[in-house]
């Protein structure tokens, strides 16, 4: 049945030809990945999206992904998930009536948070938060130009709320030297955050209770184990890993820049690596024949189960449509609150 789906892939593409481009993410399951035509970090990707001349912009990703992928591409082109169910669980756990009600409750206590906060979402995060971004003076930004939009953000206002990860605004904070103790979590099921009016004034950034259900597995005692069994090693995370992992890594970064990082690295160099299972056993493969040996953080496997949804049944189900003229599964966001968050990427995209 796999068989059958690739071939039903193959001879798909062979009909649309250039009129349908894949963009794959890093995460991608490797019987999808074999079919990209471009593969990137979140950053690359919304770069590649806004620069495709192609009818269909097949995303083997999540649903954000695709969305600013609709939202940076011209509005001739059209965006496509194979399955709508791949979401990001990290993402869902900040929505507009949430942002909406801490902004509120934020504007009790300091008068104007316009004129005193500036909103940052992490790409990852549905497209009606991006537009808040947008209407209220903010940006997006993600895993590899966090530390500049960040800069960015504190030029603005004093103060910033950071949604949803709050290990990576975390993170990002502390390499700014913003002391943790006015970096304060912001529960939204909780009024005011679950903090005192003095906690949010004294506060530079309010990190949103959100994190990512993958990277939450990996424990500084993992490294801590490994590098007593490889003390001239190397460990490498991604900055959605809490604070502890970060900080006993050798190296911290973006998807591409793990792998990057681990193609250009010496031979025969060992690797303990703090990301999606996928991505660490294909590079592990890849950097093999140089004597170089990487490992996955945790002991159990954990994958980003909403990544693994886009299949080869769905990929092929999904490109056989396009060229029998049909569209599915689309992913278009509503006019108006596209050119808002159009305006937070492109602010994103210019610094
Ligand atoms: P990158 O932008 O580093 O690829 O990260 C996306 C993501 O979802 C990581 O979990
Ligand atoms: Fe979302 Fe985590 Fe999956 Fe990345 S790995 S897409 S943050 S759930």
């Amino acid at each position: 049945q796999d068989e059958q789906a690739q071939e039903r892939i193959v001879a798909a593409r062979e009909r649309l030809g250039d009129r349908a481009v894949l963009l794959c993410h890093h995460y991608q399951r490797a019987d999808v990945y074999r079919h990209a035509d471009l593969t990137g970090d979140s950053l690359k990707l919304a770069k590649l999206a806004s620069q495709t001349d192609a009818e269909y912009i097949v995303f083997c990703g999540v649903h954000f992904m695709a969305e600013v992928a609709d939202i940076l591409s011209r509005p001739e082109q059209v965006a496509i998930l194979p399955d709508l169910a791949a979401g990001c669980s990290m993402a869902d756990m900040a929505n507009l009536a949430k942002v909406e009600r801490c902004w509120r409750e934020l504007g009790e206590v300091l008068d104007d948070p316009d004129a005193s906060i500036t909103p940052v979402t992490y790409i990852n995060s549905a497209a009606d938060l991006k537009a808040f971004c947008g209407e209220h003076g903010g940006i997006v930004c993600t895993s590899t130009n966090a530390p500049k939009i960040l800069d960015w953000a504190f030029a603005q206002r004093e103060k910033v709320l950071f949604f949803p990860d709050q290990h990576l605004g975390r993170w990002t904070g502390y390499k700014k030297d913003i002391p943790l103790e006015q970096m304060v979590v912001w529960d939204p099921d909780q009024e005011y955050g679950g903090l005192t009016p003095d906690e949010i004034r004294n506060a530079k950034i309010l990190l949103w209770k959100g994190h990512c259900s993958v990277h939450q597995m990996f424990q500084e005692s993992h490294i801590r184990r490994w590098r007593m069994q490889h003390p001239d090693g190397f460990v490498i995370s991604h900055p959605e890993s809490n604070l502890e992992v970060c900080l006993n890594s050798d190296h911290v970064g973006s998807t591409e820049f793990i792998i990057n990082t681990i193609k250009g690295a010496p031979p025969n160099t060992q690797w303990l690596v703090g990301t999606e299972l996928n991505l660490v056993s294909r590079l592990a493969e890849e950097v093999k024949p140089e004597g170089k040996t990487v490992q996955f953080m945790a002991p159990t496997v954990c994958m980003c189960s909403t990544m693994q949804r886009i299949d080869p049944q769905h990929l092929a189900w999904a490109l056989e449509n396009l060229a029998d003229g049909n569209v599915v599964n689309r992913i278009s966001v509503p006019v108006h609150e596209a050119e808002l968050a159009r305006l937070a990427l492109e602010r994103m995209l210019a610094v």
